[in-house]
């Protein structure tokens, strides 16, 4: 099957496992003769509607046949019609969509009804989704916390990612009381395989950049805004991503780091709630519960265009010198 059609077909199945059977609707529901108008708007030319292939005799009544009742509704445009519309068929034939076409062309295609507009949601910051809790959970008990997060999550079904092939939810890694924690966009190939953010070629480049800044992986979080594998490394909707987003929410609550490195644009877009350049984004600390926010490009994108790499660097190193962290010197 085409990716297309899996992924509709996850969402579809998405859907109907929350209950969801008229995905259009909106407000209250429609009137009978409304759905009869909208029935009659979008119903099918009759089958013995003439086409264009047909001889104009075959359609014209010959100057002996009374036109039947409703004949006006096959009646040939008025020579006022658009130019268009007489130029590639016959002028003898006329058929009702002919008809519509040549009467209305700027209606056609009609236009969407607003019944089929879906709004797409806006992205909340997470600092818009809940307070910052108070208390901080005490850094003995934060593994038993995080725990609890991954049981909660459980073999989640509560997003179309959960049906389009996944095969491992990747929660999290690394230091449960760590300074630093890295947020990514979601697992690909590697991680969902592994069950691990970030252990493939984006991952080792990761490791290179925190082994750079001094640390290594284990001292760090590392984390993604959804946990499933998006079908074929695409973008997580925005329904994935605010459906799964506010695990790492409590992920963040719990592990209280100083720094957060937004890793590319997707991790901006939801830990900040805004959908802005990564350009416009880079180079000024933003706040996330409690954390500052760096955001930096994402190890995928600097392994496509490694000329950015020096730029990137410069990002952390403005992470560094907040955590007063010394890069290791070269021996
Ligand atoms: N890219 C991400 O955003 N996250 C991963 O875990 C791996 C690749």
């Amino acid at each position: 099957m085409p990716p297309a059609t899996d992924q509709l077909r996850a969402y579809v199945e998405y859907l109907r496992d929350m209950g969801v059977y008229d995905i259009y609707r909106q407000g209250e529901p429609l009137a009978p003769e409304a759905y009869a108008a909208l029935l009659a708007e979008f119903a099918p030319a009759p089958a013995t509607a003439p086409t264009a292939k047909l001889p104009a005799s075959a359609i014209e009544p010959s100057p002996g046949i009374r036109p039947a009742q409703g004949a006006a509704a096959v009646r040939r445009p008025e020579p006022t019609a658009p130019a268009h519309s007489s130029t590639s068929f016959s002028s003898k034939i006329s058929t009702p969509a002919m008809l519509k076409l040549s009467a209305a062309p700027e209606a056609f295609p009609p236009p969407k009804p607003s019944f089929l507009e879906v709004p797409i949601p806006k992205p909340k910051s997470f600092d818009e989704l809940m307070p910052l809790p108070q208390d901080r959970i005490a850094p003995a008990d934060r593994p038993a916390a995080l725990q609890a997060i991954r049981n909660l999550i459980g073999d989640c079904t509560r997003c179309p990612l959960a049906y389009a092939g996944r095969r491992n939810i990747v929660f999290g890694d690394g230091d449960p009381s760590a300074r630093l924690m890295f947020v990514g966009e979601g697992p690909g190939a590697d991680e969902d395989t592994s069950g691990i953010p970030f252990v493939g070629k984006a991952g080792q480049l990761l490791n290179n950049m925190i082994a750079a800044m001094g640390l290594q992986r284990e001292q760090v979080y590392i984390a993604n805004i959804v946990k499933c594998r998006p079908p074929a490394n695409r973008t997580p909707e925005p329904v994935e991503a605010n459906t799964c987003s506010p695990f790492l929410l409590e992920q963040i609550d719990v592990i209280r780091p100083e720094v957060i490195v937004a890793l590319g644009g997707t991790a901006a877009t939801y830990l900040l709630g805004v959908k802005q350049s990564l350009a416009s984004l880079r180079g000024t600390w933003h706040s996330c519960r409690g954390a500052k926010v760096c955001v930096t490009y994402h190890p995928a994108y600097l392994l496509r265009d490694p000329t950015q790499k020096g730029e990137a660097w410069k990002d952390l190193q403005r992470v560094m010198a907040e955590l007063g962290l010394k890069a290791p010197s070269k021996s």
